[in-house]
């Protein structure tokens, strides 16, 4: 049966620490020369409908560190936005290629291409889920505080990267409250699966309440990739919620972001540069996790 990667939950928990266990193993491993090329022979085709720099690049490294080749598909490289269906190009690629990683605008198109799809097929980002970025998130949780026991505190838009990170949160004990604005809070049907993997998140609603006692405090851009059109209504209702060090005064927790980072909006400067930010560590894991990932679909 082919496995596809297309929400957090679709790895098992004890499949989920295995994935961050082996990438952890393989960070070490790049580190001391020492990596193995699991997946020499192999190509992934990376289909993108919106830009990206940690997504593409990440995949791209990984795949040739595994020993395989990785193809960068943007919206004008292949006839898919030009007239061909999903279902077509997601039969074709499979004919050539042994994984394909997908970028997408819309949920429902990722999960057509997989449908149709003989290969294993990865969301690389969506409207609803950001799952790679989730596994290096916990990865990065897990190496900066020994563990999962751990309060994190997302504020900000409850979309892709924080639904994501609430599955995750559910499946490894990860503490989590998340603070939205009203009219962006977390889907329900995320919150029902996020029970029915261990735990749904503590909804609150004043950020710096929710920031006092909370070990990792979590944002993303207020305005996401295709929302532009929304940008004055969305800085509006996200007034109040900046990561910045009035809020984290007096306390001693980290910042993540997934980024790209809009200095001034979601986060500051001043935030993002201090020692408090493990978004490099973040970024960085994104290629660990993912080719940890790989080599569990491919294997
Ligand atoms: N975090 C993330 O997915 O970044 P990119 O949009 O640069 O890929
Ligand atoms: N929420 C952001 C995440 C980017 C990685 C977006 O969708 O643009």
């Amino acid at each position: 049966m082919v496995r596809h990667f297309l929400d957090v939950g679709d790895l098992t928990a004890e499949e989920l620490l295995a994935v961050l266990d082996r990438a952890t193993t393989t960070k070490a491993a790049l580190a001391d020369g020492t990596s193995e090329r699991p997946l020499a022979d192999r190509t992934l085709a990376m289909v993108f409908e919106k830009p990206s720099t940690r997504t593409r690049v990440s995949f791209e490294t990984g795949m040739t560190q595994l020993g395989g080749h990785a193809m960068f598909l943007g919206p004008e490289d292949i006839q898919l936005g030009h007239g061909e269906p999903l279902k077509d190009t997601a039969r074709v690629l499979s004919r050539y290629v042994d994984v394909v990683m997908a970028r997408l605008f819309d949920h429902a198109d990722l999960e057509e291409l997989a449908a149709h799809a003989t290969v294993p097929v990865v969301n690389g980002l969506t409207d609803d889920a950001h799952p790679c970025q989730t596994l290096a998130d916990l990865l990065t949780i897990r190496e900066a505080f020994g563990g999962f026991d751990v309060d994190v505190t997302w504020i900000g838009d409850g979309n892709n990267v924080a639904q994501s990170f609430v599955l995750g949160c559910a499946m490894t004990g990860v503490d989590l409250t998340v603070v939205t604005p009203p009219g962006y809070a977390i889907d329900d049907d995320v919150l029902d699966r996020a029970a029915e993997l261990g735990a749904t998140p503590t909804l609150a609603d004043d950020p710096a309440d929710a920031a006092r006692d909370a070990d990792v405090v979590y944002t993303d851009v207020w305005v996401s990739m295709g929302q532009e059109d929304q940008r004055a209504e969305k800085l509006a209702a996200f007034e109040g919620f900046q990561v910045n060090e009035e809020l984290l005064a007096g306390t001693d927790a980290r910042v993540m972001h997934c980024l790209p980072a809009h200095r001034g909006e979601e986060i500051t400067d001043a935030v993002l540069e201090s020692d408090r930010a493990l978004v490099w560590d973040q970024a960085e894991n994104r290629m660990h996790a993912q080719k940890a990932l790989l080599v569990t679909l491919l294997e």
